[in-house]
């Protein structure tokens, strides 16, 4: 079976087997001749860069449900599936199955968190997936039965991705420090934020492991700053442009560290919807923008802090020894109240893992790929 295929000065026309009449571009087909990939490195090994003319087919037609076409000055055949093409031929970016609707949630949020246990997770690579889904659609997830050992969190870390390191080390403590350099480290109440944004990309998962938790006080707080964030974008739209579109500096600055970074409060992803926010009272630098800017900036910036504390947000609860709470360091936002340090024990061990390795395993665990 043969199909009409005209071939033009910088690229070709073919029909579809859906009867569409395609465009595509000459060094576009040469660079992604299926013989470009090796087929073991799955990297790209043809070098577009030193073909000595720009590539043109000396020939191209449709056989068999798909394209070949023989390249001059080359002695080289292509061969493109139709159905292949057919996925590239809107420009449209590839279908990514980690791009999962995100879905809010509110203060009434706790008894609804996905809950997975250790052993089950570590046993199951189809309930891996499930976890990550509830990752990526709410952001935040529930490790119950955990192991009372330090090696029980990076076991669980690994099933996503590799320990995170920040500028705090690769795991910190949430206990009460002698010389604190960070307010967690206190038992005093800790506001809502979220972690690090004095660095050039925040963390992106946050785990918090409770070892002990036997004070009075020290409630949870965890809210989903997506939700805060398109309530904002809703009731009102000028501060939601402000606070996504300005980067504010962050800091950090002990000793031998002088970190800094700038951060929008609310970040937007490519489609232009939220997708995290940054809020940081005790890390945020002086901002150092024009003054009469912030005669808009400070009031659109109060009102989502203040919005942020409201009750329809915030899941408040205790968590308990053997339960790690996982969370979108980008996205949601947490907290806790003031403990009284000589009640109990309190300690909270936690580390990172990067949003982007969250996202390749999801996709690794729930489709073929490329090169299946
Ligand atoms: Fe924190």
């Amino acid at each position: 079976m043969t199909s009409p295929v005209t071939v033009k000065d910088k690229g070709l026309e073919v029909a579809l087997p859906s009867g569409e009449l395609a465009y595509f571009n000459h060094y576009w087909l040469r660079d992604n001749c299926s013989t470009s990939f090796d087929p073991e490195t799955r990297e790209r090994v043809f070098d577009i860069f030193h073909l000595a003319q720009p590539p043109h087919p000396s020939s191209a037609h449709v056989a068999n449900g798909a394209l070949e076409i023989v390249w001059s000055g080359e002695n080289h055949t292509s061969r493109y599936p139709l159905g292949w093409l057919e996925s590239y031929s809107k420009g449209e970016r590839r279908a990514d199955p980690a791009e999962l609707k995100r879905v809010s949630w509110y203060g009434d949020h706790y008894p609804k968190m996905a809950r997975f246990a250790h052993a089950d997770l570590m046993a199951d690579r189809q309930l891996v997936a499930q976890w990550l889904r509830a990752m990526l659609v709410e952001g935040v997830s529930l490790v119950t039965e955990m192991p009372d050992s330090d090696q029980a969190l990076t076991d669980l870390v690994k099933l996503m991705g590799q320990v995170r390191p920040t500028f705090f080390g690769d795991y910190f403590d949430v206990r009460t420090h002698i010389a604190p350099t960070n307010l967690a480290y206190t038992a005093k109440a800790l506001e809502l934020h979220t972690d690090v944004p004095a660095e050039d990309l925040a963390p992106g998962v946050q785990f918090l492991h409770c070892r002990a938790n036997s004070v009075e006080g020290g409630e949870n707080l965890f809210l989903d700053g997506l939700a805060v964030a398109n309530d904002l974008r809703e009731q009102f739209p000028e501060d939601f442009k402000l606070l996504s579109e300005t980067a504010v500096p962050f800091y950090f600055e002990h000793d031998n560290q002088d970190v800094r970074a700038r951060q929008r409060v609310i970040e937007l992803d490519e489609n232009g919807d939220v997708s995290g926010v940054t809020i940081s009272q005790h890390m945020a630098d002086v901002f150092d923008l024009p003054q009469h800017f912030m005669d808009r900036y400070y009031p659109a910036f109060c009102r989502f802090g203040r919005m942020l504390q409201a009750d329809k947000y915030l899941m408040r609860f205790r968590i308990a020894a053997g339960e790690c709470i996982v969370f979108d360091n980008h996205r949601i936002v947490h907290g806790r109240s003031a403990y009284s340090a000589t009640s109990g024990d309190r300690y909270l061990r936690g580390t990172y893992a990067d949003r982007g390795e969250m996202r390749s395993t999801y996709r690794a665990l729930t489709s073929k790929g490329r090169f299946a």
